[in-house]
């Protein structure tokens, strides 16, 4: 059976080294027995190194929440995608809307995207639209996004992606979007993927939705909105909030 995976992107928080070991431990103890899901984590990066040491084998992954797109130089402030390998991280996070919305662009993306896929990192490509209308002007948008996020991607390299889909609307909102909603979404992803690298390619690729997951919601999401995955953020440091999480997707 293919896993379902949980990535959780912890965002800005939490605010000490110590919180950072609590979530990660607890979250770990539980995963470790998990037979159906599989776990990452992304932490902000100063804590990586720390988590990454403190494990003592590899059920749970760590991913980052960006990555630069290229290898070193000078780029102050930035990480590349192969020094996140050799570190032990194994995912990046890649075009979040809350980057997207501090000027990172398609173009920026997409050579990010490449980069990663590249050197043997996992990228989990964001996409979403900010708004909907009742001409459905987001189906564009969305096959615009994936399109340009993905134009130095080459079909051999297409196997590792991850897709995230995160409605910038039902990011940090009190609803998810319905259920029914993010299946139609996934399908619709998955024939532009198909479209433009071949329909094995698009059916395989990871869809995974994220906007407001709680332990509360996880189970018709998966249910009825039939995703990959979910990108779950605040929930992912809420540790009772996770832990039930984990364990109610289990049991699908
Ligand atoms: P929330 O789960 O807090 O709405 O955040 C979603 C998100 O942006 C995950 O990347």
């Amino acid at each position: 059976m293919k896993k379902r995976i949980i990535i959780g992107n912890w965002k800005m928080n939490p605010r000490t080294l110590e919180e950072a070991k609590n979530i990660y431990k607890s979250t770990k103890t539980v995963a470790d027995k998990l037979k159906s899901v599989s776990v990452v984590m992304c932490p902000p990066f100063v804590y990586t190194s720390t988590l990454l040491n403190s494990r003592t084998e590899t059920t749970v992954k760590i991913g980052s929440q960006d990555a630069y797109f290229e290898e070193q130089g000078s780029y102050t402030g930035e990480i590349s995608p192969v020094m996140l390998k050799d570190l032990g991280v194994e995912y990046a996070i890649i075009g979040h809307s809350e980057r997207r919305s501090k000027g990172e662009t398609d173009e920026m993306i997409s050579k990010k995207v490449a980069l990663c896929l590249e050197v043997g990192i996992i990228p989990i490509l964001c996409i979403g639209e900010k708004v909907r209308d009742e001409g459905g002007s987001h189906l564009d948008f969305i096959k615009d996004q994936v399109k340009n996020s993905l134009n130095k991607v080459p079909k051999k390299n297409i196997s590792k992606l991850i897709i995230a889909y995160e409605p910038i609307w039902a990011i940090g909102a009190k609803e998810a979007m319905m259920p029914e909603s993010i299946y139609e979404m996934s399908l619709f992803i998955k024939k532009v993927l198909s479209d433009m690298y071949g329909h094995d390619e698009g059916i395989s690729t990871p869809i995974l939705y994220g906007g407001s997951v709680n332990f509360r919601n996880a189970l018709d999401i998966f249910n009825k909105g039939k995703i990959d995955g979910l990108l779950v953020g605040r929930e992912s440091v809420n540790i009772t909030g996770f832990v039930e999480l984990l364990k109610t997707v289990d049991t699908i």
